[in-house]
C-alpha cells in the first residue's frame, strides 16, 4: 500500500483524456498532472528536445513526491521512455504505447486493416508497428501522421470547419487506400476529436482510444509492486506550464470530476 500520488504527464492538454479512465480504474489514487502547454506541440520537435523536456517534467513530478510516472503521451513514450526509466531507476514508469498495442492485438487479427494516427515523431519512430508486430506478427498495420491536429486542439478549434477539413485532408485517402476498418488514436489529444473523426470517416468500424488500457496497465503495475493507494489523500492537482483559459476549458470540456487545484509551473 502506498498513498503517495501518481504523476501523469503530456506535452499539453492531451493527457487530460486519460484522467477520467484513471479516476475510474484507480479511484483511490491522488493524481498530479503536468501539461507542458507553454512548449506544446512536441510531435514535430526533435527526439533530443523531447527527451530534454520530458526529463525536466519527470524530475519536477518526482520532487512533488509521486510514486509513479504515467506517460500519457505517445510522442514522449515513443522517443523518451527508456531515457526516463534510466534517469529514474527506482520509480515506476508506465508508457502508453505498450498497453495500446496490447489492446489492439486483443481485438484485431490479420483480416483487419489497422490505421495508426499519431504525431510525426511517433509515426517516424515506428514504435506502434514494432510493439504490434512483436505481439502479432501478421497484423496489417498502416500509419498516418496528422501534425496539424494537436495545434488545432490546443487552440480549442474542435467543432470547426477547419478541423473537419483537416480530418478529411489527412484521413480520406489514407482510409480509402488501405481500407482501414480499425483506427487507433495514437496521440492522447485525438480522443478530443473522436466524434469529428467518426463524422468525417463513417466507413471506419472501430476507433480505439487507449486511455482505458493505459489506466488498467497502471493499475496492474501498482498492484504487482503492492503500491496501490488505500485512499485518496489529496485533491488532484493540474499543473500547466502556461495556465491558459484553453487548459482550464479542456478540463471542463472533458467532464473531469472531483475536487482539484490548478497550478502553473514553468521551466
Ligand atoms: N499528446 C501527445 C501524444 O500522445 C502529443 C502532442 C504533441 O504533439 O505535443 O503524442
Amino acid at each position: 500500500m502506498d498513498n503517495r500520488p501518481i504523476g501523469v504527464f503530456d506535452s499539453g492538454v492531451g493527457g487530460l483524456t486519460s484522467i477520467n479512465a484513471l479516476n475510474e480504474v484507480l479511484p483511490d489514487e491522488s493524481i498530479i498532472y503536468f501539461g507542458d502547454t507553454a512548449r506544446t506541440p512536441y510531435g514535430s520537435k526533435s527526439p533530443r528536445t523531447i527527451c530534454e523536456f520530458s526529463l525536466q517534467i519527470a524530475d519536477f513530478l518526482e520532487k512533488q513526491g509521486v510514486k509513479m510516472l504515467i506517460i500519457a503521451c505517445n510522442t514522449i513514450t515513443s522517443v523518451a521512455l527508456k531515457e526516463i526509466q534510466k534517469a529514474h531507476p527506482t520509480m515506476l514508469v508506465q508508457g502508453i504505447i505498450e498497453p495500446a498495442a496490447q489492446e489492439v492485438a486483443k481485438v484485431c487479427n490479420k483480416d483487419n486493416s489497422v490505421g495508426i494516427i499519431a504525431t510525426m515523431v511517433t509515426t517516424q519512430s515506428r514504435a506502434y508497428e514494432n510493439a504490434l508486430h512483436a505481439l502479432k506478427g501478421d497484423l496489417n498495420v498502416h500509419s498516418q501522421a496528422c501534425p496539424a491536429f494537436v495545434p488545432l486542439i490546443e487552440e480549442g478549434a474542435i467543432e470547426s470547419e477547419t478541423m473537419d477539413t483537416t480530418i478529411h485532408h489527412y484521413l480520406d485517402s489514407f482510409v480509402e487506400q488501405h481500407k482501414i476498418d480499425t483506427l487507433v488514436l495514437g496521440c492522447t489529444h485525438y480522443p478530443i476529436i473522436k466524434k469529428e473523426i467518426e463524422k468525417c470517416c463513417p466507413s471506419i468500424k472501430t476507433i480505439i482510444d487507449p486511455s482505458m488500457a493505459l489506466a488498467e496497465a497502471a493499475e496492474r503495475m501498482l498492484g504487482i509492486h503492492d503500491m496501490l493507494a488505500e485512499k485518496k489523500t489529496q485533491k488532484n492537482i493540474f499543473y500547466a506550464s502556461d495556465l491558459s483559459a484553453d487548459f482550464v476549458n479542456m478540463i471542463n470540456r472533458l467532464g473531469i470530476t472531483g475536487d482539484y487545484r490548478l497550478e502553473q509551473h514553468s521551466f
